[in-house]
């Protein structure tokens, strides 16, 4: 049975573009694998702190001398790296904040690159243990970053994404930005703004 993890960061719940993408993505994924599972994890309501000294000396102690507290302190590491291994396909929602991503997807990050659990070295080199995996990202902006355009290199969201998720093994990646919602200010329709990235959504559904 096909699983789908759909993972969400925008704090802005109806109103959020990025969210209403991964609805329609959802909901395409669902007409095509009626029996599939979906997944959700929404970051604007899973409470994550940032990384510890106590959690770094826990994720570096072997599994047989871990202390009752520090499985305690890697319990939702554990949990949303189980997540990511039971799925085949993730989709994120991503609103683009000071050209880079929100800081709950930083924060879910640090949980999720762990050594010996989502990379390991082999020869000096790093692995990427999440394999066979696809991930599409619906990135949301204010402002248009396409290539070519004069904002393109203040785009951080897609290569840092690209090298963390490459990092970890997830090489089949797909982005799709919605930019120019904040056109919606000035009166324009969101659905003329979203339209090209819905678009692409169908297509990809489509195509495939
Ligand atoms: C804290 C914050 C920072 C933002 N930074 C940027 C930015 O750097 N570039 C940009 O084009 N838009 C920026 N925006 C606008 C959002 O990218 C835009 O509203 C987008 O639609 C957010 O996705 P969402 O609707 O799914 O929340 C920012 C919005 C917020 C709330």
């Amino acid at each position: 049975m096909p699983n789908l993890l759909q993972i969400d960061s925008s704090p802005l719940g109806g109103d959020s573009f990025s969210r209403q993408l991964t609805a329609e993505y959802v909901q395409r994924w669902q007409q095509r694998h009626p029996n599939g599972k979906v997944v959700k994890r929404d970051l604007a309501t899973t409470k994550l702190a940032p990384v510890s000294a106590e959690w770094i000396g826990a994720v570096y102690t072997p599994e047989a001398n871990l202390s009752p507290g520090q499985r305690e302190l890697l319990a939702t590491s554990n949990d949303l790296i189980a997540e990511l291994q039971a799925a085949d396909e993730y989709v994120f929602g991503v609103p683009m904040h000071n050209f880079s991503i929100p800081s709950v997807l930083k924060l879910w990050i640090d949980q999720i690159v762990r050594i010996g659990q989502t990379f390991a070295y082999a020869n000096g080199a790093p692995i990427g243990l999440l394999v066979n995996k696809k991930a599409t990202f619906l990135v949301a902006s204010g402002g248009v970053y396409d290539e070519g355009t004069p904002m393109a290199a203040l785009n951080f969201v897609e290569p840092y994404l690209r090298a963390v998720f490459g990092f970890l093994g997830v090489t089949d990646t797909r982005f799709i930005h919605a930019g120019g919602t904040a056109k919606r200010l000035y009166g324009v329709e969101r659905e003329i703004i979203l339209e090209p990235a819905l678009a692409s959504i169908r297509a990809q559904f489509q195509a495939a």
